[in-house]
């Protein structure tokens, strides 16, 4: 007997799908994709496995993005904690100013997710942005977004109560590495003076078929 497919979208408001009832199974992405037919990952055998893997290839390439994106807009109505615009915005900004100087759409694409993780995972939002784009981007990339979070500290005067001068120049430990530089300039052109209220900022759509693109072309990704 064919599963039950979850039902198609029912919420007028939203167009979203209903929730999934017991006994019922959610959508595949492909209408001619196969399930695996067994429930407890113990089960799986070889033909299972290769279910997942004939595709997950072709599930990432137009999921992952979308997935991105949607967590990017989940912020986009988000109130601030004293910045004049959120992050979203902040996020928006700081892509729109790389593209008006002219930047390759991978850098773009850097620069609008840098900060994704900024409220979720405050303390290593660049380690998360860092981890979540890997197989994307470039070393140079991955690298200022990884380390813009300490190159931003010798920009926060007075942040701390006492000037702790090895907290603010954290950076110079890297001072001669290769992306020294590049992490520099986008700490001060594009991230701490994309707060500004006064900017217009077009809308994500603009960005969102360069993020197909950069996050399309993954190298192999690997997993369950
Ligand atoms: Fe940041
Ligand atoms: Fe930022």
């Amino acid at each position: 007997m064919p599963a039950k497919r979850r039902p198609a979208p029912t919420d007028p408001d939203t167009g979203e799908p209903g929730r999934r009832k017991p006994g019922e199974r959610d959508q595949l992405l492909r209408p001619d994709w196969r399930y695996v037919e067994t429930f407890n990952m113990d089960d799986f055998r070889r033909d299972d496995w290769a279910v997942l893997n004939n595709q997950r290839d072709e599930y990432l390439r137009t999921e992952l993005p979308r997935q991105v994106l949607g967590m990017l807009k989940a912020s986009a109505h988000a109130p601030t904690f004293g910045y004049a615009i959120n992050n979203f915005e902040h996020c928006l900004q700081t892509a729109l100013l790389l593209y008006q100087d002219d930047y390759d759409e991978e850098t773009i694409v850097a620069g609008l997710l840098h900060d994704l993780g900024f409220i979720v995972c405050p303390h290593d939002h660049g380690s998360f942005a860092a981890s979540l784009l890997r197989p994307f981007l470039s070393e140079k990339n991955l690298w200022m977004l990884e380390h813009h979070e300490i190159f931003q500290r010798i920009h926060l005067h007075e942040y701390q109560e006492s000037e702790d001068h090895e907290f603010v120049n954290a950076r110079e430990r890297w001072r001669g590495h290769p992306y020294f530089d590049w992490t520099a300039k986008f700490v001060e052109r594009y991230d701490i003076v994309a707060i500004n209220p006064e900017i217009e900022s077009p809308p994500l759509e603009f960005f969102e078929p360069m993020v197909y693109r950069v996050l399309s072309h993954a190298q192999q990704q690997r997993g369950q």
